[in-house]
């Protein structure tokens, strides 16, 4: 089994990326087996589909690395890395593109709505899930922990792996299965999904320099709720009580009856929230700031981590380039 996902560094993390992706992420690193077994990296290719500034895409790939790392991801525990680090990828990516049909592509729903939005429509982003299944299939991935919006992606991967091993002969490729990382899609301060597009987030770590009586004003004042009283029954799937679920589950249960009855206003529920989120990530952004003081050691972990990613894409890269008969300097002189 081997266990691989990516993630994009094109924003700041916020509480939807950690609840629908990266806690996850981090739990199963326990129960993988071995850091050759839970594969995690830096999707920085994939982030030039929206993000077309080299100084944030570099800030962005430094965040994500050590948000990583302050919220547990354990290089003895996972393997850890840049995808640019991984050269393979965008190799095996012109090999899938060779068999993987046109009108696949057309399908994909987050390519759609990415032009619905208003983005550019570039080769780019339609090959996106060209580039995805290289990541995926590059590893031999046989487990991909994603939200919802990224299943259609990894059945596409499924779709190339066949088609590769089907058009060579050969079983090069292994059939990857999506997981759903949660049910429940994160709410953001607007009662919309939590997204960076959509202007609406909660960071996982405060931007530099916030202190905790703004982030309260920022964020946790401002959730948008309807115009009941304190007495009125609220709704115990609202967007406050939702994030509370996810904050602070054993609470948020004790809670629920008390909020559903009536008789607790929203502001009360927005201070517990508030008070969630402090005790949840507070006592982590110490070692956020250690982390980030040691820019060596990210860079060791990174490092360390491609090593290891680049020995299994070496091999199966040597493995799909002998499938389709593609000789190059490499297999002749070594
Ligand atoms: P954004 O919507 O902010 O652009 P991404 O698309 O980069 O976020 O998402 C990265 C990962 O985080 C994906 O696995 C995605 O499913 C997950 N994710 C992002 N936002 C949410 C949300 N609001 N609820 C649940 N999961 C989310
Ligand atoms: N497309 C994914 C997202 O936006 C990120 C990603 C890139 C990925 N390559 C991957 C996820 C491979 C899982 C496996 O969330």
């Amino acid at each position: 089994m081997r266990i691989l996902s990516g993630i994009q560094p094109s924003g700041t993390l916020h509480l939807g990326n950690y609840f629908g992706a990266i806690q996850q992420h981090v739990e199963l690193q326990e129960t993988a087996g071995g850091s050759d077994r839970a594969f995690y990296f830096i999707a920085n290719y994939h982030s030039l589909t929206t993000v077309q500034n080299a100084a944030r895409v570099r800030a962005f790939t430094r965040d994500v690395a050590i948000d990583y790392l302050a919220l547990g991801l354990d290089p003895e525990k996972a393997t850890f890395y840049r995808q640019s680090d991984v050269p393979e990828v965008t190799e095996l990516m012109w090999l899938l593109s060779c068999v993987v049909g046109k009108g696949l592509l057309d399908r994909a729903t987050s390519y759609k709505d990415k032009i619905a939005k208003g983005l550019e429509a570039s080769m780019g982003l339609f090959n996106y899930p060209v580039l995805m299944a290289a990541d995926i299939l590059i590893c031999r991935s046989t487990l991909v922990p994603v939200g919802k919006d990224q299943q259609q992606h990894v059945e596409m991967a499924q779709d190339m792996a066949g088609s590769f091993n089907a058009a060579f002969g050969r079983e090069v490729f292994v059939r990857p299965e999506w997981r759903f990382s949660t049910g429940a899609k994160v709410p953001g301060l607007d009662g919309e999904k939590m997204s960076k597009s959509y202007d609406n987030t909660i960071p996982i770590f405060l931007p530099d320099g916030m202190t905790d009586k703004q982030a309260w004003k920022t964020y946790f004042a401002s959730i948008k709720t309807d115009s009941k009283g304190v007495e009125d029954p609220k709704d115990p799937n609202d967007t406050l009580m939702t994030l509370y679920r996810l904050l602070a589950p054993a609470k948020a249960e004790e809670f629920g009856p008390v909020y559903v009855k009536g008789g607790v206003g929203y502001g009360e529920l927005k201070k517990r929230l508030h008070d969630a989120y402090s005790e949840t990530f507070g006592p982590l952004r110490e070692k956020r700031r250690a982390i980030a003081a040691n820019g060596a050691f990210v860079e060791g972990v990174l490092v360390e981590g491609a090593k290891r990613a680049r020995a299994v894409a070496r091999e199966v890269m040597a493995d799909a380039r002998d499938a389709c008969g593609i000789v190059t300097a490499r297999e002749t002189h070594g």
